[in-house]
């Protein structure tokens, strides 16, 4: 599953904190889509996870505060930023955008109005992040990252979707999209999956000025998903031991024992998902084991210290048999074949992954959204 080399004539997009590639694969719909003509990422292990996919799309590994126009080549159709999400994370410190790592974001800012300077900037821009952007900052980080680009002449909207409707993976993603010279395909207000709550609330504390730069875009939910998470399962993976088993059921909290039991009792077979997390019980941090039998994989995360791990629970005839989720059942959680090339060492995989976007929203963005953006602007200009 390669960036194929889509035609010269191909409209082109950079990829900013592009980690393995995901985007640029969504991107690319195998050679129909974008052509990725730079890709960007600081991270040594993620740049070589990129360079052994994508051999033929240049990639600069260092900072995006260290780039500058000179390195942009032409003028790019569309630029793609997957921000470190670490500090806007509902589930992190929520330092904001303004923090360390978050504020990476701003260093693509800059380079992209530099870009604007030569006359070079995107028609469309596209963030991806956690949805705790909406949020961080007591909304403030929102508001800056739109009104940025509706200073700079862009029409702004932000969807929010979850990768559980393509994939057995309930991941909740916020995606701001950008335009600039051409027209979305757009609602006249809010309507279905992705202008959630969340969203909408977020609108209605934007400035006047951004609301009225805003776009409800128009994205179709995808037919009802038919895999669950028991289909994307290598066989064969080795499972614990009778007693680490026994140690890590000793975690779940007496409604996730409960759950367990019922289905235990029942002696069908069900696959499940588990996960450590650290919750606050009694003002006291208590590790916990959390299961979900629902079909889906909880989120994804990069495991830190091993307490974002998730595990594969199956049990069988009143029996419970715990694994590790392999980083090639990870892949296969974002959407991505097995062709691509994993890191040989498992966490590695499972950090690329955890942090990676799921490839069937950027290709139904792509696909719905961005390219008919694009085309019909140039059908237009060719008229
Ligand atoms: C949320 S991940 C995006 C992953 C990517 N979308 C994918 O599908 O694999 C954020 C990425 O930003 C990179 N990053 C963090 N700070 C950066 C910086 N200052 N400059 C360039 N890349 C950075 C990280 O190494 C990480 O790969």
């Amino acid at each position: 599953m390669p960036i194929r080399p889509a035609s010269d004539a191909a409209l082109t997009a950079c990829e900013f904190f592009a980690g393995g590639g995901l985007a640029g694969l969504g991107l690319n719909l195998e050679g129909a889509g974008f052509r990725t003509v730079l890709a960007n990422d600081i991270d040594p292990a993620k740049a070589r996870a990129f360079r052994a996919n994508h051999p033929d799309v240049p990639l600069i590994e260092g900072d995006v505060w260290t780039l500058t126009p000179e390195q942009i080549p032409g003028a790019p159709d569309l630029c793609w930023a997957s921000s470190p999400c670490q500090d806007v994370s509902l589930a992190g410190a929520r330092g904001g955008l303004q923090a360390q790592r978050s504020g990476a974001f701003w260093g693509f800012w800059k380079l992209m109005q530099a870009l604007d300077a030569e006359g070079r900037g995107p028609r469309i821009v596209v963030i991806e992040n956690v949805i705790g952007l909406l949020t961080s900052g007591g909304g403030a980080d929102f508001v800056a990252v739109c009104g940025a680009m509706a200073e700079a002449g862009y029409t702004v909207g932000a969807l929010e979707i979850d990768a559980a409707l393509w994939l057995p993976q309930s991941r909740p993603r916020l995606f701001i999209v950008a335009m600039r010279e051409t027209e979305g395909a757009r609602r006249p207000g809010p309507a279905g999956p992705f202008h959630s709550a969340r969203v909408i609330a977020a609108h209605t504390r934007l400035p006047e000025a951004v609301k009225a730069a805003w776009a409800w875009w128009d994205l179709a939910p995808p037919p009802r998903r038919n895999r669950n998470l028991a289909a994307l399962l290598e066989p064969g993976a080795p499972v614990f031991k009778a007693a680490e088993t026994r140690t890590l059921l000793a975690m779940a909290s007496p409604l996730h024992r409960a759950r367990l039991e019922a289905i235990r009792a029942s002696g069908e077979r069900r696959i499940g998902a588990a996960f450590r997390r650290v919750r606050i019980e009694n003002g006291r941090k208590v590790q916990r084991l959390e299961m979900r039998f629902d079909g889906l994989a909880g989120c994804l995360r990069t495991p830190s210290g091993g307490s974002s791990r998730q595990y594969v629970a199956v049990v069988d005839k009143g029996r419970v048999a715990l694994r590790r989720l392999t980083g090639r059942e990870a892949a296969r959680l974002m959407g991505v074949d097995d062709a691509y090339r994993l890191p040989a060492s498992e966490s590695a995989a499972l950090k690329l992954m955890g942090d990676a976007v799921a490839v069937p929203v950027v290709e139904a963005l792509t696909r719905q959204l961005l390219l008919p953006a694009l085309q019909d602007a140039r059908a237009g200009a060719a008229a």
